[in-house]
């Protein structure tokens, strides 16, 4: 296969174009879009081949309204308390809930999504996590668009044009990285983080809870692997302004050693991340016979997608075999002697 081919092929299975333009007065626009998308996909291009009850994509009904709240309690008010509970509830919480925890300095923020009204979110946070102590006044009621605008920009108010605007130029540095709970982290060593939060060079911590839909999908069936057994997604995260190498040394330090800290609660073997964190300290990619090598790429690869990583590997040989599109941590086409091109 030429690489003009290769790279027809995969914008075909990008773009699809059939499904812009064969629906117009459908029930449903976008399960049909879906559908039409679904059906488009080359079968041996598709992680799991489709079958008359599989369906790929749905899609979740939001309501008109929903609710949103952050709650702030700082360490002298029990955060520490309040995380280590959090830990269980969270991830156990009605599916149309979420409620995520950033920590930041010596406070712990409570932030929480709801897919109905008011009401019924303070009968269900009475019900499942009292102790955080959620009020009729913590609420927000909102469009769903307008929470998009509250959770990227703290304020549900600000036009929503805001959302168009994706500046153009980067005006600080951001480094990730992140891990998956399986059992949830001590009380004494959340205590233990206050000390790495309270440091000048201190950046913040995000755990977002699985379960839920999460749970419900089985980790083959995408290439998204991390589904049921995980609690949530721990994200190390900080950003900086200033420039030259000693800020950056301060803070790639302070991402790293509370990483490494944390390596005794998190999942093993392998230590997995959240691809969208991409993290580079994980392992690159390094030029093999002028393809990505895919025996060095196991060593990140299977952190982000563990044993799906083969299988897009395969796909990869097949819409892309030259390897034209790729970077750091692209996906390597599996070489030929493992004898997937016949997929
Ligand atoms: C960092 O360097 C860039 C490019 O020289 C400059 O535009 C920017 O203002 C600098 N930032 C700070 C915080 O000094
Ligand atoms: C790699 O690229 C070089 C130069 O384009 C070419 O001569 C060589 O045959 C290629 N090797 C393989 C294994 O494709």
């Amino acid at each position: 296969m030429s690489r003009t081919e290769a790279i027809l092929r995969l914008l075909l299975a990008l773009f699809i174009l059939p499904c812009n333009t064969s629906i117009s007065s459908a029930a449903s626009t976008a399960d049909a879009f879906l559908h039409c998308l679904a059906a488009a996909i080359p079968p041996n291009l598709l992680h799991t081949p489709p079958s008359p009850s599989y369906s790929p994509l749905r899609l979740v009904r939001v309501p008109e309204s929903v609710t949103v709240f952050t709650i702030r309690r700082s360490r002298k008010q029990l955060a520490t308390h309040l995380i280590a509970k959090w830990q269980e509830i969270a991830p156990a919480l009605p599916p149309d809930l979420y409620l995520r925890v950033v920590v930041h300095n010596q406070d712990a923020q409570f932030q929480s999504l709801f897919l109905g009204r008011c009401d019924r979110l303070v009968s269900l946070m009475r019900a499942h996590f009292s102790d955080l102590g959620m009020v009729r006044a913590d609420c927000e009621e909102i469009t769903w668009i307008q929470s998009t605008m509250y959770f990227a920009f703290h304020s549900s108010f600000k036009p929503l044009e805001l959302l168009l605007d994706r500046g153009n130029k980067p005006d600080s540095y951001v480094k990730a990285k992140s891990d998956y709970v399986q059992v949830p982290i001590p009380w004494h060593v959340w205590e233990s983080t206050w000390t790495w939060l309270a440091k000048q060079e201190a950046g913040i911590l995000i755990l977002d809870p699985y379960g839920g839909r999460m749970g419900s999908v089985a980790p083959s069936a995408t290439p998204f692997p991390h589904r049921k057994g995980n609690l949530y997604n721990l994200q190390y995260y900080s950003s900086w302004s200033e420039n030259g190498t000693d800020a950056f040394d301060k803070h790639m330090a302070w991402v790293r050693g509370l990483y490494k800290q944390m390596e005794p609660y998190v999942s093993k073997n392998p230590r997995t991340g959240y691809v969208n964190y991409r993290d580079l300290d994980l392992g690159r990619n390094e030029l093999g016979d002028n393809v990505t090598s895919y025996a060095k790429a196991r060593v990140w690869g299977e952190k982000y997608f563990k044993g799906n990583f083969e299988r897009l590997a395969a796909v990869k040989a097949m819409v892309d075999p030259d390897d034209f599109f790729r970077n750091e941590q692209s996906i390597p086409p599996l070489p030929a002697a493992k004898g997937w091109n016949s997929m």
